[in-house]
């Protein structure tokens, strides 16, 4: 896969500018964030190993494709990844699910980790982290080295936004993890927010302030 894939679907395009709008609901930003999630799943898994089994169907054997391999692991960065993760497994029912949970510290402003569970076998599975948005990247590298300390070699990394700050830091951490998103904004704000983005993405899907 390529280091970035911008997911340029008219049905994704038309659901995320939704979301951006600032008068859209909790309720329709959460169900649109499942319906699109489910979108950026398909594509994020476009290349998921494949085998054949023997199958019978009504009018005869043939070999049918059937994924090969482990399950794969969804790996939500909380808060936002849930909203995320939610619409992907029920793509992907069968996926393990992983959570990392971070928080910045306000005086060294680095990410610390105060969170983390994956699946067994990590090393043996395709593994997909999930959040919203990639902004600084600061959280989402170091979430990646975390599972890479956790075993995990084949990873991809799926958000909704991207700034291109975020895009640079993770191709100089991870540049073996590629990126899949539904839009490449334009830039970070002083704050570190998204522009022009859609705002606080976990307060928009859970409806805290
Ligand atoms: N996290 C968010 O929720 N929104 C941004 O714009 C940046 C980081």
């Amino acid at each position: 896969m390529d280091h970035l894939t911008v997911v340029d679907h008219p049905l994704v395009q038309h659901k995320l500018t939704l979301m951006r709008r600032t008068e859209t609901s909790t309720a329709e930003f959460r169900r649109l964030l499942r319906e699109i999630s489910q979108l950026l799943a398909y594509e994020v898994t476009r290349e998921l190993p494949m085998t054949t089994k023997r199958i019978q169907t009504p009018m005869q054997e043939m070999d049918a494709p059937v994924l090969d391999g482990r399950k794969l692991a969804l790996v939500s960065i909380l808060r936002a990844g849930n909203g995320l993760l939610d619409g992907m497994l029920e793509l992907v029912p069968s996926a393990r699910v992983g959570f990392v949970g971070l928080y910045r510290d306000e005086e060294t402003l680095e990410p610390v980790q105060y969170y983390f569970k994956a699946p067994s076998e990590l090393d043996e599975r395709l593994v997909i982290a999930v959040d919203p948005m990639l902004a600084t990247g600061n959280s989402s590298a170091a979430a990646i080295d975390l599972l890479k300390e956790a075993g995990a070699k084949d990873i991809r990394f799926l958000c909704l936004l991207a700034a291109p700050e975020g895009v640079q830091r993770m191709q100089e951490a991870h540049p073996d993890v590629p990126i899949v998103t539904a839009s490449l904004d334009e830039k970070l704000n002083e704050k570190g927010y998204i522009m022009p983005g859609l705002g606080d993405a976990g307060d928009r899907m859970f409806g805290t302030k």
